[in-house]
């Protein structure tokens, strides 16, 4: 009985055996496929950047020079009481030779800077020698250093004399700024290879003349589309200019492009065909027109406007300052109205990373790679021409940097030509409305004694730039 009772236990035994062998053979072999397939998809690919790129961060006159006291910002500066004042800024104008030390010293190979029309034209048609030879030393001190200067022409400020005669609602403000960019052409050209004619005329216009949060302060859709038209038309004269005097002397021809802002839009829901269609069209209207209007030489939209200008193809980079991804519903279908308005909630609350800079701006490094592939369909070279974080704790700032450099190398490794990447800002500056509260600086300011703290985040950004190579993820599609 008892060996009767043995032989079917060894059975089940042998059979549980045989069955959990086989379970490990499968689970192995199950494993070792999935496995596999999931080291393709996370194996790190290395990058290694062109010789020419060009690493470096941006500023802007206004926001680090100090005492701006003739345009059009600092007016308003003192007519706000609720607005903090420039004042002496980050003292850049009296600094800047230490800074670019500091930038050299950072592995900085190029620098964005732009030059204050208020102070080469204090007057209309009186021109301060003493100015232009101020930017002749910023740019004689990069070339010293190993950077490459990339100069902004207009970024948001205008002279006062200016200002007070209807700034670039004036026709006459186009061949204005024509006639200042041929002195400053004539003054620096030599030296300079990059110009950027506008910083953000799409972003200049929306809170200059569309919700009044900048000077003039106008919320006027009529007026907007003026400065529009202004703003295109003057881009088109400071490129011929710069052009024709550039050939005139004999030197080499130089690249001329504006810095694009760019936001990525979502629909607050993806349910509604109204909010999607207002992320649409603000996609379209503040990412591609000014751009296509550029390359086309003709802006339309029916019953809204219809632009001409006299020359194509007036861009030879586009730099893209990106940001963050906003979510936008629906309000109404006239214009403005069919821009949508900015939500800060979306229904599908899942859709957001979570993670926020300190002005509550999304961190969506994934934008960049989506942009760059993007704007590629222009095949005209792109330049990340500002990128940044505003944030006390300058881990984020890592971290943030480092995510969105994966994501230009992963667009970079699928043939989208970026020339370089500008970080915003190489110092804590004067963040417009916002006031001095927020940090974005690679190197910080202390802004009663003016003394400058190289921060952690730079010497990571230094590490990338001398090291030149990159791993990263293939993690985004488009
Ligand atoms: C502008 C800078 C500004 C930065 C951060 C860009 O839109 O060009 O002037 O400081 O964004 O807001």
């Amino acid at each position: 009985m008892y060996t009767q009772e043995m032989l079917p236990f060894s059975s089940v035994v042998k059979r549980f055996v045989t069955f959990f062998v086989l379970f490990l053979f499968v689970v192995t072999c199950v494993g070792c496929a999935s496995t596999r397939k999931t080291i393709v998809k996370i194996t790190p690919q290395e990058f290694t950047f062109p010789k020419s790129f060009l690493w470096g961060a941006a500023t802007s006159a206004h926001q680090v020079e100090g005492n701006n006291t003739n345009n059009d910002w600092w007016e308003w500066e003192q007519t706000r009481p609720a607005q903090e004042r420039s004042g002496q800024a980050a003292d850049e104008w009296n600094r800047f030779e230490e800074d670019f030390k500091l930038a050299q010293d950072l592995g900085h190979t190029a620098h964005r800077f732009s030059i204050e029309w208020s102070r080469i034209e204090p007057q209309e048609n009186q021109w301060d020698s003493k100015a232009i030879d101020h930017y002749a030393q910023v740019i004689r001190s990069l070339r010293l250093k190993g950077m490459e200067p990339i100069v902004t022409l207009n970024h948001f400020t205008l002279p006062l004399w200016l200002a007070h005669q209807g700034g670039w609602c004036s026709q006459k403000t186009p061949e204005l700024y024509a006639r200042y960019v041929e002195k400053v052409t004539e003054a620096l050209g030599r030296d300079v290879h990059y110009w950027v004619t506008f910083n953000e005329p799409g972003g200049y216009i929306y809170k200059s003349y569309l919700i009044g949060e900048w000077p003039p302060g106008l919320k006027s859709p009529d007026k907007a589309l003026v400065v529009f038209k202004n703003l295109l038309l003057g881009h088109v004269l400071a490129y011929e200019k710069i052009k024709s005097i550039y050939a005139i002397k004999g030197w080499k021809e130089p690249m001329i492009g504006i810095a694009q802002s760019v936001l990525i839009f979502r629909a607050c829901s993806d349910r509604s065909l109204r909010d999607r269609i207002a992320a649409r069209f603000r996609h379209w209207m503040f990412n591609h027109l000014f751009i296509q209007a550029l390359i086309n030489g003709r802006a339309y939209c029916m019953g809204v406007f219809s632009v001409h200008l006299p020359k194509t193809k007036t861009l030879d980079f586009i730099g893209l300052n990106y940001y963050t991804r906003e979510f936008v519903h629906h309000n109404g279908f006239g214009f403005p109205g069919i821009l949508g308005d900015a939500c800060t909630e979306t229904k599908e609350l899942n859709r957001r990373t979570g993670k926020n800079n300190f002005l509550s701006w999304e961190i969506y490094p994934q934008g960049l790679y989506t942009f760059l592939k993007d704007f590629s369909r222009y095949r005209i070279p792109l330049f990340v021409s500002e990128n940044g974080i505003a944030t006390d704790d300058d881990t984020e700032r890592t971290e943030f940097i480092v995510a969105h450099l994966k994501a230009m190398v992963q667009a970079m490794k699928e043939g989208v030509p970026v020339m370089g990447y500008l970080y915003w800002s190489l110092l804590d500056n004067y963040e417009w409305a916002e006031g001095f509260v927020p940090r974005f600086g690679l190197i910080e300011v202390n802004y009663t004694t003016q003394k400058r703290t190289v921060r952690e985040s730079a010497r990571v950004f230094e590490k990338i730039i001398r090291c030149k190579r990159l791993w990263f993820r293939k993690t985004y599609s488009h």
